[in-house]
């Protein structure tokens, strides 16, 4: 039987995106095998949001030209870099036998059951077609507790700095119906935990019968037997009353809400058209507190916009510091092809970029430090998922999205909710005791 192994770089989005290709494969009698080693069809899905997890996809993939040579492994690429890329792809390195554009992924089980290659299927008009490429209910996230499920593909923002929407081409939301039913099927299958994704979750619209985010929360709460429901990403700009009333009014939807920021300084957030400002950031931020008085906060940030001063990065520090986050992803800033912000001149060299990063990353180490004190000797539920890779403990996700490492539970407690008080506070994780 011939087998294949996908390796995937990027966001949730990507890894839905995998799981759904992998079940197009398995539907027509290919076998996903754990490592590229024992595969004949290699397939990486890639992400062009920074530099650097582009370059990552070139230096994984070549690693396989000997395995491509000697054994005739082929080498397939889908996802974001293939969109960005397209046929370049295959001149930068030859050595790859197709490339997929999000939106063209259907197509992988005829390219990989046919012998002509290379094959470029790219074609960014098909993106705002309804529904991308369906999934595949019944192998979707085989033995998992928590599942992602996509609500909406693509991206109308247009942020200056990202290519997101040119990779992935306008929002496009699923049905509500069509969300349900893939649902019931990964509940069916022990699935105790959703989350629900799409690079702006609050611009849902259902295609049918225009209910909002908000409407499909309630919708998928009231509907599934899902004992718990969370969301990425949100928009700042959109973040309104209603969703942050979901957080007290649906006992399943988890305390835990990522609303990234991406800088604290108003000329550069109007330079990055996020259509907020910091002040404005900070009440949304103060009107999930006041309906969810306890959530867990989450953010992105970028430093190094092109013209960003001392000063400006200092306001960034400062909404940080108000703010106090329990998790928080930083990145520098990486100029992206097409974008507005990739015309303007940089004016920091990469070693000042890497300062502010680290400066900021050691701000958040402390506050991280102290804010997740509160968990200290509290009894959390966490839905076990797996063993612990060291140790006799099992893991899993506390409602605060908390990873907590459980002593005194053992494999029987996998896809459980199982109270564990917590006994200490890790740099990145939290360790505790069934209780
Ligand atoms: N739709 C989500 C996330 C998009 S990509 C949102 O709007 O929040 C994830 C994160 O990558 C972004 O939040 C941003 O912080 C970062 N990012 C996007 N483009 C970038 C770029 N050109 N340089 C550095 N970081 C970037
Ligand atoms: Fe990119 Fe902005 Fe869309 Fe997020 S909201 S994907 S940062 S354009
Ligand atoms: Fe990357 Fe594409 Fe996601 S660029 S962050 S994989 S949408």
């Amino acid at each position: 039987m011939l087998r294949f192994h996908i390796h995937t770089f990027g966001c949730q989005m990507n890894e839905y995106d995998s799981e759904r290709v992998a079940g197009l494969l398995i539907a027509r009698g290919w076998r996903p095998v754990p490592t590229p080693d024992e595969a004949d069809l290699l397939i990486i899905n890639t992400c062009s949001v920074r530099e650097k997890p582009l370059q990552k996809v070139f230096s994984y993939a070549g690693r396989f030209i000997p395995a491509r040579k000697e054994r005739g492994l082929r080498i397939f690429v889908m996802g974001c870099v293939a969109q960005q890329l397209g046929t370049q792809m295959l001149e930068r390195a030859p050595y790859i036998d197709g490339v997929f554009g999000p939106g063209r992924e259907s197509m992988i089980p005829d390219a990989a059951a046919g012998e002509t290659f290379p094959v470029v299927m790219n074609d960014a008009a098909t993106l705002t077609d309804r529904e991308l490429f369906p999934s595949q209910y019944d192998t979707l996230w085989q033995g998992a507790f928590s599942a992602p499920v996509t609500v909406m593909h693509g991206c109308d923002n247009y942020c200056s700095y990202c290519i997101v929407p040119y990779v992935r081409g306008g929002e496009v939301s699923r049905s509500a119906d069509e969300i349900l039913r893939e649902i019931h099927a990964l509940s069916a299958r022990g699935v105790r935990e959703v989350t629900l994704l799409g690079q702006n979750v609050n611009s849902y619209r259902d295609p049918d019968t225009n209910l909002d985010f908000t409407g499909l929360l309630h919708r998928v709460a009231e509907r599934s037997a899902l004992a718990r429901i969370r969301f990425v990403t949100s928009h700042p700009r959109d973040f309104t009353r209603p969703l942050a009333e979901a957080f007290a009014r649906i006992p399943s939807l988890m305390p835990y809400l990522h609303l990234p920021a991406q800088a604290g300084s108003d000329r550069i957030l109007g330079l990055m058209n996020r259509g907020y400002t910091a002040a404005q950031y900070l009440e949304k931020i103060a009107l999930a507190r006041e309906l969810c008085p306890d959530i867990s906060l989450s953010g992105d940030f970028i430093v190094g916009f092109p013209g960003e001063t001392p000063e400006e990065f200092a306001a960034t520090i400062r909404l940080i510091e108000t703010v106090r986050y329990d998790t928080l992803f930083a990145f520098v800033y990486s100029p992206r092809p097409g974008t507005k912000a990739a015309e303007l001149s940089e004016t920091l060299s990469d070693a000042e970029k890497l300062d502010r990063l680290n400066h900021l990353l050691s701000i958040q180490r402390s506050i991280m430090g102290k804010t997740r004190q509160r968990f200290l000797d509290r009894t959390v539920t966490v839905l076990i998922e797996s063993r612990s890779p060291r140790g006799d403990t099992v893991m899993g996700r506390s409602e605060h999205n908390q990873i907590v490492h459980v002593a005194g539970a053992d494999d029987s407690a996998l896809g459980t909710f199982v109270p564990a008080r917590i006994t200490e506070i890790l740099e990145n994780t939290l360790r505790g005791t069934r209780s």
